[in-house]
């Protein structure tokens, strides 16, 4: 074959999919209680939009971006989304809300792009489901967050930790940003090339610097910095969550890869995934509305990486598995035009039903029947067509007896456990 697909992009195909999908629907039901209100925004947006909220110099607008000139948009450089905070903004402020009803929370869920070194857990094609809060600067918006993020690691029994810190803000982040630039030049000789770009570029992000973790312990860290209005935001963070028993660790060398983070900023590590363990992260990104041309309003919010989630799932042995209750086997064309009438009353019953191809003979759809997992095998012929009967075998225990058909529907159901 030689169109295969590309690196970094996958086919998600039935439990894989599956896995995904639980974790989307058991964000969404949770965030429902949160009245989080969901926003569907374009996956293609100008290239400039995320130079001005992620950053130049982050490496997802600096390295990682799909772009390419959309000559219908008058030679305008276009972005696949690498991430949808830029476009929630963008289409908060465009609707007007900063202005006319600036407190708002939405959720949002789909794929995201960057061009990444592809490895277990990190892709190029990967999904987001990530909320963004607006018009919140209070410390019990960021708790309120955080709580509901434990809930959901919880809902799905992933064992995680969650890290937290404070990264300051716009008057107290210089001073911060001042003595990592100072730092990094002292130790200019323990830091590759890479770290040496980040000095003068993104000082924060020194403290991300891979080569050797223990390089960045000397590192200045940010709570050192805070100013009286950070330090007792994050204290109160702080307070809510312990009150709320939440258990999380502060990391004062945590700094995010996108610039428009202040103050609080998270990670949420799950087990059983290796390098790439970050299922959930986010932030407080105070001034971002108005760098981006809107009104001066506050905001918050996160994505989880719902591949990896996804992953920590199985690997937690949490994924159920989803396997029909019967499978219907029908025996000439007579017999077959009933066995669609009887499927239809079983799933009536709310039974997970599949019927099997008639074309086979009846050792092979029995073998097929359980090899697809289901607990009993429903077997129409013309005798039971006639008589308006089934044979109703059950696949785990080798026994087959013959039932009316509501007689049938109530043993499936009953075996449910
Ligand atoms: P981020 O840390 O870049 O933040 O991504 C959030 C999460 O998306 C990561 O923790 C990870 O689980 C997942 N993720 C990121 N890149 C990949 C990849 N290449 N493959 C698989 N999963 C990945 C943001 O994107 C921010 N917009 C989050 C946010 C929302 N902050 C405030 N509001």
């Amino acid at each position: 074959m030689e169109l295969t697909r590309l690196r970094g992009f996958r086919d998600l195909i039935a439990a894989d999919a599956r896995a995904m999908s639980l974790v989307e629907e058991r964000a969404r039901a949770i965030f429902d209680r949160y009245s989080i209100k969901e926003i569907r925004i374009p996956v293609l947006e100008r290239a400039q939009l995320y130079q001005r909220s992620s950053g130049e110099t982050s490496d997802v607008v600096e390295k990682q971006m799909y772009t390419f000139t959309d000559r219908d948009e008058g030679e305008t450089v276009v972005a696949i989304r690498p991430e949808g905070t830029p476009g929630v903004v963008r289409a908060y402020i465009e609707a007007g809300l900063d202005r006319t009803d600036p407190e708002q929370r939405f959720f949002y869920s789909g794929p995201m792009f960057r061009r990444e070194r592809p490895q277990k857990g990190r892709y190029r094609q990967f999904y987001q489901f990530g909320v963004e809060v607006f018009g919140r600067q209070d410390a019990a918006c960021d708790a309120e967050l955080l709580i509901m993020i434990d809930e959901l690691c919880r809902d799905l029994k992933v064992p995680f930790t969650m890290e937290i810190n404070s990264i300051g803000d716009q008057k107290c982040r210089p001073a911060f940003r001042e003595a990592l630039v100072k730092w990094g030049r002292a130790h200019w000789d323990e830091l590759d090339e890479d770290c040496h770009n980040r000095i003068d570029r993104n000082p924060l992000r020194l403290l991300d610097c891979k080569r050797d973790a223990k390089v960045t312990e000397s590192a200045p860290n940010s709570l050192d910095f805070l100013c009286d209005e950070c330090r007792a935001h994050f204290d109160i963070v702080k307070e809510l969550l312990t009150a709320a028993s939440v258990q999380y660790v502060v990391n004062p060398r945590m700094v995010r890869g996108l610039d428009y983070y202040t103050r609080t900023a998270f990670e949420v590590m799950a087990g059983g995934l290796g390098a790439q363990s970050t299922v959930v992260a986010g932030g407080r990104y105070d001034g971002l509305v108005e760098t981006m041309g809107g009104a001066a309003v506050a905001g918050i919010g996160f994505a989880i990486g719902v591949d990896r989630m996804a992953l920590a799932l199985e690997a937690a042995g949490e994924l159920p598995t989803v396997t029909p209750d019967a499978a219907i086997i029908s025996m000439g064309a007579a017999a077959t035009r009933h066995a669609v009438v009887v499927a239809r009353s079983l799933r009536g019953a709310n039974l997970n039903i599949e019927m099997l191809s008639p074309e086979r003979k009846m050792k092979t759809l029995l073998a097929r029947a359980s090899k697809i997992g289901a607990r009993f095998a429903v077997i129409i012929g013309d005798d039971e067509l006639a008589r308006g009967v089934v044979q109703l075998r059950d696949l785990k225990q080798s026994t087959q007896r013959e039932v009316g058909e509501a007689e049938a529907a109530a043993l499936i159901a009953g075996a449910r456990g």
